[in-house]
Protein backbone atom coordinates (compact mmCIF):
# COMPACT_ATOMS: atom_id res chain seq x y z
CA UNK A 1 0.00 0.00 0.00
CA UNK A 2 0.99 3.50 -1.12
CA UNK A 3 1.04 6.85 1.02
CA UNK A 4 1.39 9.80 -0.36
CA UNK A 5 2.54 12.68 1.78
CA UNK A 6 2.32 16.28 0.43
CA UNK A 7 3.42 18.88 2.20
CA UNK A 8 3.70 22.60 1.04
CA UNK A 9 6.07 24.69 3.09
CA UNK A 10 9.31 26.42 1.89
CA UNK A 11 11.18 25.74 5.41
CA UNK A 12 12.66 22.20 5.90
CA UNK A 13 12.55 23.09 9.25
CA UNK A 14 8.98 23.91 9.64
CA UNK A 15 6.38 22.12 12.16
CA UNK A 16 4.67 20.79 8.12
CA UNK A 17 7.91 19.21 7.50
CA UNK A 18 8.69 17.94 10.43
CA UNK A 19 5.02 16.21 10.33
CA UNK A 20 5.36 15.01 6.89
CA UNK A 21 9.08 13.47 7.52
CA UNK A 22 7.41 11.89 11.14
CA UNK A 23 4.40 10.71 9.03
CA UNK A 24 7.07 8.73 6.52
CA UNK A 25 8.59 6.91 8.95
CA UNK A 26 5.38 5.98 10.76
CA UNK A 27 4.10 4.75 7.60
CA UNK A 28 6.67 2.19 7.30
CA UNK A 29 6.28 1.09 10.70
CA UNK A 30 2.63 0.21 9.55
CA UNK A 31 4.16 -1.72 6.18
CA UNK A 32 3.00 1.62 4.10
CA UNK A 33 5.29 2.64 1.13
CA UNK A 34 5.63 6.31 2.22
CA UNK A 35 5.84 8.56 -0.74
CA UNK A 36 7.46 12.23 0.55
CA UNK A 37 6.26 15.16 -2.00
CA UNK A 38 7.25 18.69 -0.62
CA UNK A 39 5.88 20.77 -3.39
CA UNK A 40 8.82 23.29 -2.92
CA UNK A 41 11.39 20.93 -2.96
CA UNK A 42 10.33 19.26 -6.11
CA UNK A 43 9.82 22.97 -7.81
CA UNK A 44 6.05 22.29 -8.31
CA UNK A 45 4.36 24.92 -11.06
CA UNK A 46 1.22 25.96 -9.64
CA UNK A 47 0.01 27.97 -12.49
CA UNK A 48 -2.48 26.85 -14.50
CA UNK A 49 -2.40 28.63 -18.10
CA UNK A 50 -4.22 28.50 -21.23
CA UNK A 51 -2.22 26.20 -23.02
CA UNK A 52 -2.75 23.44 -20.26
CA UNK A 53 -6.33 24.02 -20.30
CA UNK A 54 -6.33 23.55 -24.20
CA UNK A 55 -4.01 20.02 -23.67
CA UNK A 56 -5.90 19.11 -20.77
CA UNK A 57 -9.54 19.13 -23.17
CA UNK A 58 -8.35 17.50 -25.67
CA UNK A 59 -6.46 14.56 -23.70
CA UNK A 60 -3.20 15.27 -23.44
CA UNK A 61 -1.93 15.52 -20.06
CA UNK A 62 1.56 17.94 -19.51
CA UNK A 63 4.32 15.55 -18.58
CA UNK A 64 4.72 17.64 -14.69
CA UNK A 65 0.99 17.01 -14.34
CA UNK A 66 0.59 13.32 -15.78
CA UNK A 67 3.58 12.67 -12.91
CA UNK A 68 1.39 13.80 -10.18
CA UNK A 69 -1.58 12.07 -10.91
CA UNK A 70 0.04 8.87 -11.06
CA UNK A 71 1.48 9.02 -7.66
CA UNK A 72 -2.42 10.42 -6.79
CA UNK A 73 -3.77 6.88 -8.98
CA UNK A 74 -0.79 4.44 -6.67
CA UNK A 75 -1.73 5.93 -4.02
CA UNK A 76 -4.23 4.38 -1.12
CA UNK A 77 -4.07 7.54 1.17
CA UNK A 78 -2.75 10.69 0.80
CA UNK A 79 -1.88 13.67 3.31
CA UNK A 80 -1.54 17.01 2.85
CA UNK A 81 0.17 19.44 5.16
CA UNK A 82 0.29 22.87 4.91
CA UNK A 83 0.21 26.27 7.21
CA UNK A 84 -3.31 28.30 6.66
CA UNK A 85 -2.02 31.33 4.83
CA UNK A 86 -4.72 33.85 4.79
CA UNK A 87 -7.28 31.81 5.86
CA UNK A 88 -6.64 29.14 2.70
CA UNK A 89 -3.66 27.15 1.30
CA UNK A 90 -0.42 28.17 0.58
CA UNK A 91 -0.53 29.56 -3.38
CA UNK A 92 1.84 26.57 -4.45
CA UNK A 93 -1.24 23.85 -2.91
CA UNK A 94 -3.79 25.88 -4.56
CA UNK A 95 -2.07 25.18 -7.68
CA UNK A 96 -1.52 22.10 -7.08
CA UNK A 97 -5.13 21.54 -6.77
CA UNK A 98 -6.49 23.80 -10.21
CA UNK A 99 -3.53 21.59 -12.07
CA UNK A 100 -3.41 17.97 -10.95
CA UNK A 101 -6.88 18.00 -9.57
CA UNK A 102 -8.13 17.84 -13.68
CA UNK A 103 -12.01 17.46 -15.49
CA UNK A 104 -11.61 13.59 -16.49
CA UNK A 105 -8.83 12.40 -14.09
CA UNK A 106 -10.26 13.39 -11.04
CA UNK A 107 -14.00 14.09 -11.32
CA UNK A 108 -16.27 14.07 -14.84
CA UNK A 109 -19.31 15.81 -15.92
CA UNK A 110 -22.21 14.25 -17.57
CA UNK A 111 -25.88 14.95 -18.15
CA UNK A 112 -26.34 13.61 -14.44
CA UNK A 113 -24.01 16.17 -13.23
CA UNK A 114 -20.61 16.02 -11.73
CA UNK A 115 -19.08 12.76 -10.28
CA UNK A 116 -16.23 12.00 -8.51
CA UNK A 117 -13.42 9.59 -9.81
CA UNK A 118 -11.15 9.23 -7.07
CA UNK A 119 -13.48 6.68 -5.26
CA UNK A 120 -11.54 4.19 -2.67
CA UNK A 121 -8.79 6.54 -2.15
CA UNK A 122 -8.38 8.27 1.79
CA UNK A 123 -7.57 11.99 2.67
CA UNK A 124 -6.20 12.82 5.44
CA UNK A 125 -5.24 17.06 5.97
CA UNK A 126 -3.12 18.51 8.37
CA UNK A 127 -3.50 22.37 8.56
CA UNK A 128 -1.07 24.24 11.10
CA UNK A 129 -1.94 27.75 12.32
CA UNK A 130 -1.03 30.85 13.58
CA UNK A 131 -4.24 31.57 15.11
CA UNK A 132 -6.20 29.45 17.89
CA UNK A 133 -8.83 26.73 17.09
CA UNK A 134 -10.89 28.82 19.58
CA UNK A 135 -11.02 32.22 17.50
CA UNK A 136 -11.62 30.51 14.25
CA UNK A 137 -14.58 28.96 15.94
CA UNK A 138 -16.06 32.08 17.39
CA UNK A 139 -15.90 33.40 14.38
CA UNK A 140 -17.77 30.06 12.76
CA UNK A 141 -15.32 29.66 10.62
CA UNK A 142 -13.58 26.70 11.35
CA UNK A 143 -16.50 24.36 9.77
CA UNK A 144 -15.94 26.53 6.21
CA UNK A 145 -12.15 25.82 6.43
CA UNK A 146 -13.31 21.90 6.61
CA UNK A 147 -15.97 22.70 3.80
CA UNK A 148 -13.98 24.29 1.50
CA UNK A 149 -10.39 22.47 1.99
CA UNK A 150 -12.16 19.30 2.49
CA UNK A 151 -15.12 18.82 0.98
CA UNK A 152 -15.01 21.28 -1.66
CA UNK A 153 -12.05 19.76 -2.76
CA UNK A 154 -11.77 16.10 -1.85
CA UNK A 155 -15.03 14.60 -1.92
CA UNK A 156 -15.72 16.31 -5.04
CA UNK A 157 -13.11 13.88 -6.21
CA UNK A 158 -15.07 10.67 -4.52
CA UNK A 159 -12.52 10.78 -2.47
CA UNK A 160 -13.41 9.77 1.44
CA UNK A 161 -12.14 12.53 3.83
CA UNK A 162 -10.56 10.49 6.96
CA UNK A 163 -9.58 13.58 9.44
CA UNK A 164 -8.88 17.11 9.46
CA UNK A 165 -6.64 18.28 11.84
CA UNK A 166 -5.86 21.98 13.05
CA UNK A 167 -2.76 22.27 15.02
CA UNK A 168 -2.95 26.11 16.68
CA UNK A 169 -0.60 28.52 17.61
CA UNK A 170 1.97 27.08 15.54
CA UNK A 171 4.25 29.77 15.44
CA UNK A 172 4.64 30.56 19.06
CA UNK A 173 4.58 26.71 20.20
CA UNK A 174 7.38 25.15 22.14
CA UNK A 175 9.68 22.38 20.67
CA UNK A 176 7.87 20.22 23.00
CA UNK A 177 4.26 21.40 22.29
CA UNK A 178 4.98 20.80 18.77
CA UNK A 179 6.30 17.51 19.18
CA UNK A 180 2.99 16.33 21.50
CA UNK A 181 1.04 17.51 18.13
CA UNK A 182 3.25 15.13 16.12
CA UNK A 183 2.64 11.95 18.30
CA UNK A 184 -0.84 12.86 18.52
CA UNK A 185 -1.25 13.04 14.62
CA UNK A 186 0.70 9.93 14.25
CA UNK A 187 -2.07 7.93 16.94
CA UNK A 188 -4.61 9.42 14.70
CA UNK A 189 -3.17 6.94 12.16
CA UNK A 190 -3.82 3.57 14.16
CA UNK A 191 -7.09 3.02 13.27
CA UNK A 192 -6.93 4.35 9.68
CA UNK A 193 -3.77 2.69 8.77
CA UNK A 194 -5.55 -0.20 10.74
CA UNK A 195 -8.79 -0.09 8.70
CA UNK A 196 -6.30 -0.13 5.74
CA UNK A 197 -4.93 -3.74 6.33
CA UNK A 198 -8.01 -5.32 7.60
CA UNK A 199 -9.66 -4.50 3.92
CA UNK A 200 -6.50 -5.07 2.27
CA UNK A 201 -7.05 -8.89 3.19
C1 LIG B 1 1.64 34.51 4.25
C2 LIG B 1 1.14 34.03 5.58
C3 LIG B 1 -0.22 34.07 5.83
C4 LIG B 1 -0.72 33.57 7.05
N1 LIG B 1 -2.08 33.58 7.26
C5 LIG B 1 -2.57 33.02 8.39
C6 LIG B 1 -3.98 32.95 8.61
O1 LIG B 1 -4.79 33.35 7.80
N2 LIG B 1 -4.41 32.38 9.77
C7 LIG B 1 -3.55 31.88 10.71
O2 LIG B 1 -4.01 31.38 11.73
N3 LIG B 1 -2.21 31.93 10.52
C8 LIG B 1 -1.71 32.49 9.39
N4 LIG B 1 -0.35 32.52 9.19
C9 LIG B 1 0.53 31.86 10.17
C10 LIG B 1 0.89 30.45 9.71
O3 LIG B 1 -0.25 29.65 9.54
C11 LIG B 1 1.84 29.80 10.73
O4 LIG B 1 2.99 30.60 10.76
C12 LIG B 1 2.21 28.41 10.34
O5 LIG B 1 1.09 27.56 10.44
C13 LIG B 1 3.32 27.90 11.22
O6 LIG B 1 3.57 26.53 10.91
P1 LIG B 1 4.94 26.08 10.24
O7 LIG B 1 5.96 25.97 11.33
O8 LIG B 1 4.67 24.77 9.58
O9 LIG B 1 5.26 27.24 9.31
C14 LIG B 1 0.17 33.05 8.01
C15 LIG B 1 1.56 33.05 7.75
C16 LIG B 1 2.03 33.53 6.55
C17 LIG B 1 3.52 33.49 6.29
Amino acid sequence: MQHLIISAHPNQNSFSNALAEALAAESLNHKINPIRRNLYDIDFNPILTNEDLGQIKEGRIPEDIYREQTLIKEADIISFIYPLWWGSFPAILKGYFDRVLTNGFAFKISSNGPEGLLKGKKVVLHTSMGNSVEEYEKKGILDAFRQIHGDEVFGFCGIEIAGHYFYPRISDSSPEIKKQYIEKALQNYNSIFSRMHQISV
